[in-house]
């Protein structure tokens, strides 16, 4: 089978790596991949966003299997216009999409159908008095999201009125989002334990993977400013059983078929980002593409054939024994450029790479670039160091993931220290 995986992260080259596993693979191709990605496929230098090269290029080479990695393509439609051409695609169609392109379209699903979320409010931009009114007479915290994809920033957590009144006026007069901020989803703020769980499926089918937990916060202790992630853990002992069931019947399942009932069936990876407050689930947000970093954790932990899970979804009967969990336990901190996630320096040389050739660490390559045969930083977060270990064991993978760590070196190089200590109290309750 020929594949072509789009995108350039550190998700894009742990999704590549698995692929390239598997048997049924006879050529690989990343668009335009990254200096990881590059001893696995071959790379291909278009741009993802530009449709009318992408088509061409599956065309030209009888791509039969194209795994989207990043939301803005799927957002936009080029799930929708590869089918046309008869092109299988894993992930979802513009329309199914919209879960995570429109958050009001998700919080009115999951309203609709009984999922459990936040409670909500939704105004557009010509409402600006009536929700100064609203908020004047809440609860604080409280959440303020632009409605479209915002790179990761949409999403406000405020404390008072007046911080309130002040984000109001950036989404809405000082337009920072642009369009994406011309509505809003006002959201109560809910306490908890975050998890990631994501459904594979061809629409109607889904197979769950390992649960996982991010980092999302730049600072230790979860402090300081959002970041796209800086690491993940699997599986996540937050979700246990119990848990899981009431995720799978409460949450995947009740959105998969409120979709069909919609005619947008949703296929690809459905990611629910959960707060679970006191083992109950609930929705944070919907996306709907495998997550970054937390598939950097999560693929090493399974067994089987990887691209046959993704091309039966593809095909619409999924093939949910293609893969299975190989029972260990992942660790992945992602190391990031001085400054990040505001202003930060790129081309720093990155040093220390060819010294860690343990089989169980996998050094994933996210804002690099290579030149003259060297790697250099061209991001704000740069690799996703992971190790697995082949027993559930997150203690020893946390170890052996900073051992890495400590061997490699760029000028500015900042990660979190304590990636996966949120599990700790769970382990030892069990
Ligand atoms: P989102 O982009 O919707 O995932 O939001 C980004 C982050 O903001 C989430 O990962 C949470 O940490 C936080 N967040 C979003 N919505 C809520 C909420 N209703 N209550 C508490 N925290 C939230
Ligand atoms: N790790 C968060 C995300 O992928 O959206």
């Amino acid at each position: 089978m020929k594949v072509a995986v789009l995108g350039s992260g550190g998700r894009e080259h742990a999704l590549a790596l698995k692929i390239s596993e598997s048997p049924s693979l006879s050529q690989l191709f990343i668009l335009p991949g990254n200096p990881g990605t590059k001893s696995l496929g071959q790379n291909v230098e278009i741009n993802i966003n530009d449709f009318t090269e992408v088509i061409r290029f599956c065309k030209n080479n009888s791509i039969d299997l194209v795994v989207i990695g990043p939301e803005q393509p799927l957002v936009n439609g080029l799930a929708d216009k590869l089918r046309k051409e008869g092109i299988a695609v894993f992930g979802p169609s513009k329309e199914a999409a919209r879960l995570e392109g429109e958050k009001s379209f998700a919080k009115q699903l999951m309203y609709e159908n009984n999922i459990p979320t936040a409670a909500f409010k939704i105004f557009q931009k010509d409402e600006k008095e009536h929700v100064l009114s609203y908020l004047r007479s809440s609860k604080y915290p409280i959440v303020l999201k632009a409605d479209g994809i915002a790179a990761g920033k949409g999403v406000v957590i405020v404390n008072s009125f007046p911080e309130a009144q002040n984000s109001v006026q950036d989404y809405f007069e000082k337009s920072i989002f642009g369009k994406a901020g011309s509505k809003i989803v006002i959201e109560e703020f809910m306490e908890g334990q975050e998890a990631s769980v994501f459904a594979i499926t061809d629409g109607s089918d889904y197979f769950v993977l390992p649960p996982a937990q991010d980092h999302k916060r730049i600072g230790e202790g979860d402090v300081g400013k959002n970041t796209g992630g800086m690491g993940a853990y699997a599986p996540a002992p937050i979700v246990n059983d119990k848990v899981l069931e009431k995720i799978k019947k409460g949450i995947i399942e009740p959105t998969l078929k409120a979709m069909r009932m919609k005619g947008s069936e949703f296929s690809g990876c459905l990611y629910c980002g959960l707060m679970l407050i006191e083992d109950e689930p609930k929705v944070v947000e919907f996306n709907c593409r495998f997550g970054d970093p937390e598939t950097q954790a999560v693929l090493p932990l399974l067994d089987g054939d990887f691209l046959k899970l993704l091309y039966s979804a593809a095909k619409g009967k999924l093939d949910k024994n293609s893969v299975i969990y190989n029972g260990g336990a992942s660790v992945c901190v992602v190391a990031a450029s001085k400054g990040y996630p505001d202003h930060y320096e790129k081309g720093k040389e990155i040093k220390g790479i060819d010294s860690i050739h343990e089989p169980d660490v996998i050094i994933y390559y996210a804002g690099t670039k290579e030149k003259d045969g060297k790697i250099f930083t061209n991001g704000g977060r740069v690799l996703g160091v992971t190790s697995i270990i082949k027993k559930n064991d997150l203690i020893a993978a946390k170890q052996r993931s900073y051992e890495a760590l400590n061997r490699l070196y760029f000028d500015g190089i900042y990660y979190r220290k304590d990636i996966s200590d949120k599990a700790l109290k769970y382990i030892s309750n069990t």
